[in-house]
């Protein structure tokens, strides 16, 4: 169809920036705050194993399918379907994505704060070289419960993505991403190896990796499923999205192979810095949102100069959070510049203020207000990571596996991705997964659940 620069939206310049660009997008906090608490929450091992397969089978899948439809199109998640289906409900689809990207954000953002706030407790010297785990138990959780801490981060953070949003996503970010995503992931290794030679570590690598198939519930099932579309941002249209700005030379079956193996490798990473570590500190797997926090101190404490590569570490995970909340906030935004004619500052500044008036509630919800905090499925940020950051990615992800699959059509998309001569050897298998095993296997999940109740 159309050509990206021919329309004067924006293009990546390589193959290197839009791989680059999109990994940014996935990794973040879910691969290093929200990953190891699923598995600790999950049972361990045998959720790993589900979600890898998960990954793999669904989520690359979907991944492809979403950057199809968005090089395709040259549109925004919604645009998208209205380009592709003209007249029809399938809009809908995008819309969900739309508001999802709004709800995922109004709490990521929180925990984003969290990585701020962690870096100037570091900084300012809050945890001890003999810092115990009831005593980082007892930090993290007074930190948690502060109002003024948490709203107050919760703003900085979504004023600084606007900031970056607002000026259009320029070099300026990619180049902070290209420098410092190799510095994070050389921290990582370096933390893993600290922590599998700890001393009761070996308790930790086996809750993580000795699959024990007796410890998961029928509940396993939608949170793995949801983790994996959650940790590579598919099913809200942002791969539309940023698919839109990928040339026709690009090979998208490889892209999305990368795209997908990097953002594993930085989840299972994060997962053999974190169990070791914990069984070390003796702390529970099951500590929720929590985990990492009050995790990391205790694991730096153990290194020398801990002091300096805690710091370094909250650092590199706000940036690493920040590359995925610009992307989180240009979905809402590119839709609403796109469809409602606003200008980027206007739509910028309307849909943060939304974001953050829903994101308060996430804010008060460790502790600093009872009412949010008790709420079903562990209070009101983990109800909202549940609700948008599992439940309505994998409905918005069977929405796009049956659109791509059987509206707009395998061949229709498969002509789009074997574009400029590339070749796509698994195309039939590809096909299969969408039009059979994305749809059949989600909607099974789906409604596994509700007909057992095991919502959380
Ligand atoms: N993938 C991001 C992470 O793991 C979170 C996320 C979900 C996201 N959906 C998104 C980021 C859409 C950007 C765009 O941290």
């Amino acid at each position: 169809m159309t050509n990206p620069s021919a329309t004067g939206r924006g293009v990546w310049s390589s193959k290197t920036g839009f791989i680059l660009a999109a990994s940014g997008s996935a990794i973040g906090l879910g691969n290093i705050w929200r990953f190891p608490y699923m598995v600790g929450e999950g049972g361990g091992a045998a959720f790993v194993v589900i979600y890898l397969g998960f990954v793999f089978l669904l989520g690359a899948a979907v991944m492809l399918a979403e950057l199809a439809l968005g090089r395709h199109t040259d549109r925004n998640a919604v645009g998208a379907f209205a380009a592709t289906a003209p007249g029809t409900l399938w809009k809908l689809v995008g819309m969900l994505g739309v508001i999802t990207g709004v709800a995922i954000l109004s709490f990521y953002a929180v925990i984003a704060g969290w990585t701020v706030g962690y870096l100037f407790k570091t900084v300012t010297g809050s945890f001890s070289q003999t810092i115990t785990a009831q005593e980082s138990q007892a930090i993290f959780e007074s930190f948690a419960a502060s109002p003024i801490a948490n709203v107050g981060l919760l703003f900085v953070f979504l004023a600084v993505t606007s900031i970056v949003v607002w000026r259009g996503v320029s070099g300026g970010i990619e180049l902070v991403s290209k420098t410092l995503m190799p510095v994070l992931l050389a921290l990582l290794v370096l933390l893993a190896i600290r922590s599998v030679t700890l001393s009761g570590a070996g308790a930790g690598l086996e809750f993580y990796l000795a699959p024990d198939f007796s410890r998961i519930s029928a509940g396993t099932f939608p949170a793995a499923l949801g983790q994996a579309f959650f940790s590579l941002s598919l099913g809200m249209g942002a791969m539309i999205t940023y698919g839109s700005y990928v040339s026709k030379k690009i090979n998208l079956v490889t892209s999305t192979g990368i795209i997908c193996l990097f953002d594993t490798l930085i989840a299972l990473l994060a997962g053999l810095i974190i169990f070791p570590a914990l069984f070390h500190a003796g702390l529970s797997p099951e500590s929720g949102p929590g985990l990492v926090f009050q995790v990391l101190p205790t694991l730096f404490a153990e290194l020398p100069a801990g002091q300096l590569f805690g710091a370094a570490f909250f650092l590199l995970l706000a940036i690493a959070a920040l590359t995925s909340t610009i992307a989180l906030l240009e979905v809402p935004v590119s839709y609403v510049i796109d469809e409602w004619g606003w200008s980027r500052g206007k739509a910028v500044a309307a849909t943060a203020i939304v974001t953050f008036l829903i994101g308060v509630p996430s804010a008060l919800a460790s502790g600093a207000v009872p009412f949010f905090s008790d709420l079903p499925g562990g209070g009101f940020l983990s109800l909202m990571s549940i609700v948008f950051g599992s439940y309505a990615l994998t409905i918005g992800s069977l929405g796009l596996a049956i659109f791509v699959g059987y509206r707009w059509g395998v061949q229709a998309a498969v002509a789009e991705i074997e574009s400029e001569g590339v070749t796509f050897g698994l195309k039939h298998a590809w096909g299969f997964l969408l039009r059979f095993l994305a749809p059949v296997g989600i909607t099974a999940i789906l409604v596994y659940i509700i007909a057992t109740q095991n919502y959380f």
